[in-house]
């Protein structure tokens, strides 16, 4: 079946969800970021594929880490970068989402960064656009956080270059958690042999072993012998009705102590996509020891989006390329050699 992130010639057109991505795909946009690390340790840190494009932030739902890494990327690609604040835009007088989206392409805008509560809503706006602007998911509901999920695959990768050989546990709320998604899709893709989540019943979706993942519901026996474990946070404002005793009970039994953290191996690194919640799922120590490499995931973030935004503008500068060769070739009487 068409994946309907891809075009026809099988390249990024929109990214929606690492769910159906061929690796290759994911190898492409890995590599691609692996180019753009650099580029933050220059005086000037900027590079000229985006030009001339216009990239528009749409976060109908808080943000720190990927609205302002979306726009640091897209700037340090040299595009205009557009933030359309939700909270003060016509959306507050009942203007529909498609009616916005539309008032931007009107507008000229290349490129939609998307994030909303409902899952789906990205999709909605990827199968409304014209052909020559891609959509961005930035998270939706509980549903994915692609460029997360690159962003952290990435990150394992630097530390732990052979993913062939890797054990890695996702810990907490996987049942609400995009992120949990986008990873679990992420390192099973990309052919990381052994991928365990743990968590309590309540927190973990029916028939997750169909993504998968070895399940466990104790920590000690979670974490033995790891090399990476990726925290959850709790996403309470996701969660009906009383899925846990407390926080501090959740804390007692599935929070990362130093204690826990030493069944991994010596070498484990500890991850997190924030926002963090401290004491709740990590204890500080952990959060900020030394096997934490949260903040680099966050840095990374910037050359995993510039090389997401790079792929699909590459694409877009082509089609115009094509369609301007077309219009040549039908103007001039002999075509165009
Ligand atoms: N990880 C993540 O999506 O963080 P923000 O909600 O701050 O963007």
């Amino acid at each position: 079946m068409h994946n309907p992130q891809l075009d026809i010639d099988g390249k990024l057109k929109h990214l929606l969800t690492i769910e159906g991505l061929p690796k290759r795909i994911l190898n492409q946009i890995l590599d691609t970021a692996e180019t753009f690390v650099g580029v933050a340790e220059r005086d000037i840190k900027k590079v000229p594929l985006l030009r001339g494009k216009t990239v528009c932030n749409i976060f109908f739902e808080n943000s720190t880490r990927t609205r302002t890494t979306f726009e640091i990327a897209a700037k340090r690609l040299s595009a205009d970068v557009i933030n359309l604040n939700v909270g003060t835009s016509s959306q507050s007088k009942g203007e529909t989402i498609l009616d916005t989206v539309d008032n931007l392409i009107a507008m000229h805008a290349d490129m939609f960064v998307v994030r909303h509560a409902q899952s789906g809503a990205a999709h909605f706006i990827a199968q409304h656009v014209p052909d020559n602007i891609s959509v961005i998911n930035a998270g939706d509901g509980r549903h994915a956080h692609p460029t997360q999920g690159l962003l952290d695959v990435f990150t394992v990768r630097r530390y732990k270059p052979d993913m062939h050989n890797l054990r890695v546990a996702l810990v907490g709320d996987v049942l609400h958690s995009r992120v949990a998604r986008s990873e679990i899709h992420a390192l099973t893709t990309l052919g990381v042999p052994e991928v365990r989540v743990i968590a309590p019943k309540t927190l973990l979706p029916a028939d997750v072993e169909k993504l998968g993942v070895q399940v466990f519901h104790d920590m000690k026996n979670g974490l033995k012998d790891v090399d990476v474990v990726m925290m959850l946070r709790l996403q309470n404002e996701r969660m009906t009705g009383a899925l846990l005793p407390s926080a501090q009970e959740y804390f007692r039994t599935f929070g990362l102590t130093q204690e826990m953290l030493n069944h991994a191996k010596n070498d484990a690194i500890v991850m997190h996509p924030g926002p963090m919640n401290r004491g709740v799922e990590i204890d500080s120590s952990v959060a900020d020891g030394s096997q934490s490499v949260i903040l680099p995931q966050v840095t990374y973030g910037i050359a995993v989006r510039m090389a997401v935004m790079a792929i699909l503008g590459g694409r877009q500068s082509a089609g115009e390329r094509n369609t301007a060769l077309q219009a040549a070739s039908s103007m001039a009487p002999g075509g165009i050699s």
